[in-house]
C-alpha cells in the first residue's frame, strides 16, 4: 500500500507565485515590528497544503521526536487537544521546502531582515486551533523560546489556511515592541510541561493591532515583537503554518537569563518518547 504522504507528494502542484513586496510594507516592519501581505501563494498550492496539513494532524505525525503536542496543556494530556502543534513537518515531507510559500517567505524575510537570502535558515511549525474549543495563545515573544546562549536576527512568517479573523484567533501584535528586550516569561499555568510561554510584562498591550487575513495571506513579525492570538470561537478550525527564519545565530559573550527555557527543557527531556 502506498504511503499516504507519498501520494500527497505526487499530487503537489508546481506553483509559481510571484510576489512584489511594497516598500511601505518594509517600512512598516521596521517601524512596528510586523507587516503582512494579502497573498503569498496560489489557490492550488493552498488546497494541496490543506490536504497535507489535515493528514499530518489526523495522524499526529511526529516529524521530529516528540514533535506533536498540545501547546496549551501539559505534554501527553488525555482528551481533545486545544492548540495542537506539529514541529518541523518539512523533516517528514521535504517537499514543503519546495512550495511557493516557503520560497516567497524566504525572499520576504531576506528583504525585511536586510540579509542575503542564502544565509537564511528556515524551520517550520503548524499550529491548529480546533473549531469552538481552540485555545488562545497568550502574549509572548518568539525569541523567549530560544537558546539564550545566542543572539538572533530572525522573524516569523505565518500563513493561515482558513480565514483568520477576530473570531477564529488571528494574530495580534504590539507595535514597536520589537525594539525592546526579551521580557520575563513563564510557562502557561506556571507548569513547565505546558510548552506555551507567556509574559505578564504587557503594559503596552492596549496598543495591540489585530491582523485578520484571508487564507493564503501571511504576516511577518520580528522575533521580539510581542504577539498572541485569541481563542477560536468560530465553527471551523483555524489552521496555520509558520516558518521561522534566521541567519546562523552568534554566540553571546554571556548567555541571557531565561530560566523558563531551562525549566521547559527539563520537562521536554522527561517526556515518554525518550
Ligand atoms: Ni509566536
Amino acid at each position: 500500500m502506498a504511503n499516504p504522504l507519498d501520494e500527497l507528494l505526487a499530487r503537489r502542484p508546481r506553483t509559481e507565485y510571484s510576489l512584489r513586496l511594497e516598500p511601505a510594507r518594509v517600512a512598516e516592519f521596521h517601524e512596528r515590528g510586523f507587516t503582512c501581505v494579502e497573498r503569498i501563494t496560489s489557490d492550488a498550492e493552498l488546497a494541496w497544503l490543506g490536504a497535507v496539513y489535515d493528514h499530518l494532524f489526523r495522524e499526529r505525525v511526529q516529524a521530529v521526536p516528540g514533535g506533536y503536542f498540545d501547546l496549551a496543556r501539559p505534554y501527553e494530556s488525555e482528551g481533545e487537544d486545544r492548540l495542537p502543534q506539529l514541529l518541523m513537518p518539512e523533516q517528514a515531507l521535504p517537499a514543503l521546502r519546495e512550495t511557493a510559500f516557503w520560497r516567497n517567505a524566504r525572499a520576504v524575510a531576506a528583504t525585511l531582515l536586510d540579509v542575503d537570502a542564502s544565509r537564511l535558515l528556515g524551520w517550520s511549525h503548524m499550529i491548529r486551533k480546533p473549531a469552538r474549543i481552540g485555545a488562545a495563545l497568550p502574549w509572548h515573544q518568539d525569541e523567549a523560546y530560544w537558546d539564550p546562549a545566542y543572539a538572533y536576527v530572525a522573524l516569523g512568517a505565518w500563513m493561515p489556511l482558513d480565514p483568520a479573523t477576530s473570531e477564529s484567533g488571528c494574530l495580534r501584535f504590539v507595535p514597536g515592541s520589537h525594539r525592546g528586550p526579551v521580557r520575563a516569561h513563564r510557562h502557561v499555568a506556571d507548569d513547565p510541561s505546558v510548552h506555551a510561554l507567556q509574559t505578564d510584562d504587557v503594559d503596552d498591550a492596549g496598543a495591540a493591532v489585530e491582523v485578520p487575513l484571508a487564507p493564503g495571506g501571511a504576516t511577518f513579525h520580528h522575533c521580539r515583537t510581542l504577539h498572541g492570538s485569541g481563542p477560536n470561537a468560530s465553527a471551523r478550525p483555524r489552521r496555520a503554518w509558520a516558518i521561522e527564519w534566521q541567519i546562523p545565530p552568534a554566540r553571546r559573550e554571556a548567555p541571557a537569563s531565561r530560566p523558563w527555557v531551562d525549566e521547559g527543557r527539563s520537562a521536554w527531556e522527561s517526556r515518554r518518547f525518550r
